[in-house]
Order: structure tokens, then C-alpha cells, then sequence
């Protein structure tokens, strides 16, 4: 181990206790576990961004199994203050972020270990994780836009893979993987068309990527919004879906996919309900969709996504709705719990 000289960290653990109006987590003291092995890093967290995930384990609704009175939240930035011998990959100073499914290096490793549900998360303002779990973050961004990466970013980047340049993308929502789609793809030269229920929101987002101007669609108001997919891409559909509804969404999105298109399965916002899906094997067979579920990524992902942000030295700042400090942990996950964001939540660590 090289310098430092702190033994102990602070790190909010969940109370699981859902009872309205109590706090979902509290602040400890607890031991960091030193001396570091050998391929230890100690990192210095600086942020650590929300996602409904953390909202929802929180108040006892997630549909994986969780660690009891673990650390919240996956998504975290920090700085390397200290390394066991034995590491060779990073060094002091180094920005670096923990990739969220542990056991994810490079894609094909069969076990899985999720962070804040199957292990820890990083809600603290000290880690240590092990160097191979770890990858450097681009020099450009500062901590509350660096901490997006691992959970919305990698999610954002994994969807779009394999779909060049011209081909064209239905994008739903305006959430946080929505938005980092959305860049993305505008910046891999992606025919881009976003889904929102705001009329509000989608204006913005179009005054915002205005040249060449952006297809939108109102999920809401317009209720086969399908057929407005089919339209802006001349009947045949777009070549792939970033899919954030789930069981509600999932047909009409194969509906306005081309045939032999790709849908990713991001999210599962909407109610479950198996009615919805009377029409699946028919078209997934018509239409020879061909429907990938997508879990973040490995860390080779989470490494492309970092280069392909410091190649076009791309920035988070338009997607950030609020920073909280760190005494703000339990404000900020009711936050999200009642949806009042627009874009993503970060908490800022010393
Ligand atoms: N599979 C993975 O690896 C992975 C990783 C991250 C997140 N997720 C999941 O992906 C989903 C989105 O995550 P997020 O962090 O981006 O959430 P978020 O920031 O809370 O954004 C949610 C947005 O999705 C849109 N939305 C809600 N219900 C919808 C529906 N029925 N159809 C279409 N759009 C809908 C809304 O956009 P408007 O307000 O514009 O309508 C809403 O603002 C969640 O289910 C999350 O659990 C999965």
C-alpha cells in the first residue's frame, strides 16, 4: 500500500424498513478493510449518481435478490489514494469507476454479482475494490458527469452496438439511458427518433439537437405511436429499438421495427402484464426480429464507452437535473422514487 492515511469511511447502509415517512438509509462508520491485498485499490469517491434501481431496492421492490442493510446505489467516480503491491493497472491519482456487475470483465463470464444487490454498492465516501473491476475514466468530464458511465452510460452504449452510420434508432423516454442514447447515437450519425409522454419535454430536447432537426413521437397522446414510427421511417421501421417501456411497450416496438431489426431491452417501466404479449412469437417470427436483452455491460464495454468519449470529448452536463451533498443521500433516493427528476441525480462526495 502506498500513502493514506484513513482507516475508517462513512457509507450510508439501507434500514430496509419501508415503513411511509422513515428513512431508507443511514449513515455508519465502519472499518475499511486494511491492510489492501495485493490487487487492491483504495478509491476516494467524489460522486455517485442515482438510478430508480436504488429507489426501488430501497423501498423493497426489486425483483433480484439483495444483500440485507447493504450500500445503495452503483454508479460511482473517484480517485485512486492508495494501491496493494501487487497492483498494475492504476495509480495514484488515477479517475476511476467500479464497473457494476462484478463478475461482468468481458462478456463471457457465466456468474454475475451486481453491485448494491448481490454485493455492496458504493454509497461511501471511500472503496476498495479489486483492480480488475475497475476501469479509468475520461480526463474531461468532472466527477458528477464521470459517475454516469457505469450504470446509464454502459447501458446507453451496449444498446446501440453493432448499428452504423444512417441507420435509424427509436429511442423511448427521456430518462438517463434515453438521453445518453440519444447523444450517442446523434453522435454516431444515427437517425434518431425519441419517444416522450411530454410534448414539453420532447420541444426542449429538439431545440437542443436542432441540426439535423429530431423526429419525435408523443407515446402518450398518441396512443399507436407505432404507426408514427412506421411513418417517419417511410413503412418499413427503424433498424433498432432502445426498449425502456418493457411488457406494455414490447409488441407495438416490434411492430415499428424493420424486419431482421434488433430490439434492445433496456427497461421495464411499465405494469406487467402477460396479456400484453399476445402477439409476440408471431411477430418476432414475421418480422425475424431479433430482440437482445441488454444488462449494462462487461468492463471491455465500459473501457470502449470511455474511449469513445474522450475521442469526441463528449460531455454529461445537459443531462444532469440535480446535485445533492452527501448528508442529502436519503432526500435524494425519495426523489427518484417519486420520479421528480428530468435527467439524472447525482450526490457529490466531498
Ligand atoms: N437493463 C439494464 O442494464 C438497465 C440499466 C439501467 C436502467 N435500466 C432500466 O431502464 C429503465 C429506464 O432507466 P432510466 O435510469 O433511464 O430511468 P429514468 O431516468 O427514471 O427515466 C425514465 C423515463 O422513461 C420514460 N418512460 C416511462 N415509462 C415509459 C413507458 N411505458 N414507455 C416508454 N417510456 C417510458 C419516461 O420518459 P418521459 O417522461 O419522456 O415520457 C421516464 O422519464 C428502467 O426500467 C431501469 O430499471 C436497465
Amino acid at each position: 500500500m502506498a500513502n493514506v492515511q484513513v482507516t475508517t469511511r462513512q457509507a450510508y447502509r439501507r434500514t430496509d424498513d419501508y415503513t411511509p415517512g422513515k428513512p431508507r438509509v443511514e449513515l455508519v462508520t465502519e472499518d475499511l478493510p486494511l491492510p489492501l491485498a495485493a490487487t487492491s485499490v483504495l478509491i476516494k469517491v467524489h460522486a455517485v449518481s442515482l438510478n430508480y434501481r436504488d429507489a426501488n431496492i430501497a423501498n423493497g421492490g426489486n425483483p433480484w435478490p439483495v444483500t440485507p442493510h447493504g450500500l445503495p446505489c452503483n454508479d460511482a467516480a473517484g480517485e485512486v489514494v492508495a494501491v496493494g503491491e501487487g497492483v498494475r493497472t492504476f495509480k495514484l491519482g488515477d479517475r476511476v469507476a467500479p464497473i457494476i456487475d462484478t463478475e461482468n470483465l468481458t462478456g463471457r463470464e457465466s456468474k454475475r454479482s451486481w453491485l448494491a444487490a448481490d454485493e455492496d454498492g458504493v454509497l461511501a465516501d471511500y472503496l476498495v475494490f479489486s483492480e480488475e473491476k475497475l476501469t479509468k475514466l475520461p480526463v474531461h468530464l468532472d466527477w458528477v458527469e464521470a459517475c454516469l458511465i457505469p450504470c446509464a452510460g454502459v447501458t446507453a452504449w451496449t444498446s446501440l452496438l453493432g448499428i452504423g452510420i444512417g441507420k435509424s434508432v427509436l429511442i423511448q423516454g427521456t430518462g438517463g439511458v434515453a438521453m445518453i442514447a440519444l447523444k450517442l447515437a446523434r453522435t454516431a450519425g444515427l437517425k434518431v427518433i425519441l419517444s416522450s409522454s411530454s410534448d414539453a419535454k420532447l420541444e426542449r430536447i429538439r431545440q437542443q439537437f436542432s441540426n439535423p432537426p429530431l423526429l419525435t413521437v408523443n407515446y402518450a397522446t398518441s396512443s399507436q405511436w407505432h404507426e408514427e414510427v412506421l411513418k417517419l421511417t417511410n413503412g418499413a421501421g427503424v433498424d433498432l429499438v432502445v426498449e425502456i417501456g418493457g411488457t406494455q411497450t414490447l409488441v407495438k416496438s416490434m411492430k415499428c421495427t424493420r424486419r431482421g431489426g434488433t430490439i434492445s431491452q433496456v427497461g421495464y417501466l411499465s405494469k406487467q402484464n402477460t396479456d400484453d404479449l399476445a402477439e409476440f412469437l408471431p411477430l418476432l417470427i414475421d418480422r425475424r426480429i431479433n430482440l437482445r436483452g441488454i444488462d449494462a455491460g462487461s468492463r471491455l464495454e465500459q473501457e470502449d464507452l470511455c474511449a469513445a468519449l474522450s475521442a469526441t470529448q463528449m460531455r454529461f452536463d445537459d443531462v444532469i437535473d440535480k446535485v445533492y451533498d452527501f448528508c442529502q443521500a436519503d432526500e435524494a433516493i425519495e426523489d427518484i422514487w417519486q420520479g421528480r427528476q428530468v435527467g439524472k441525480l447525482v450526490i457529490r462526495i466531498g
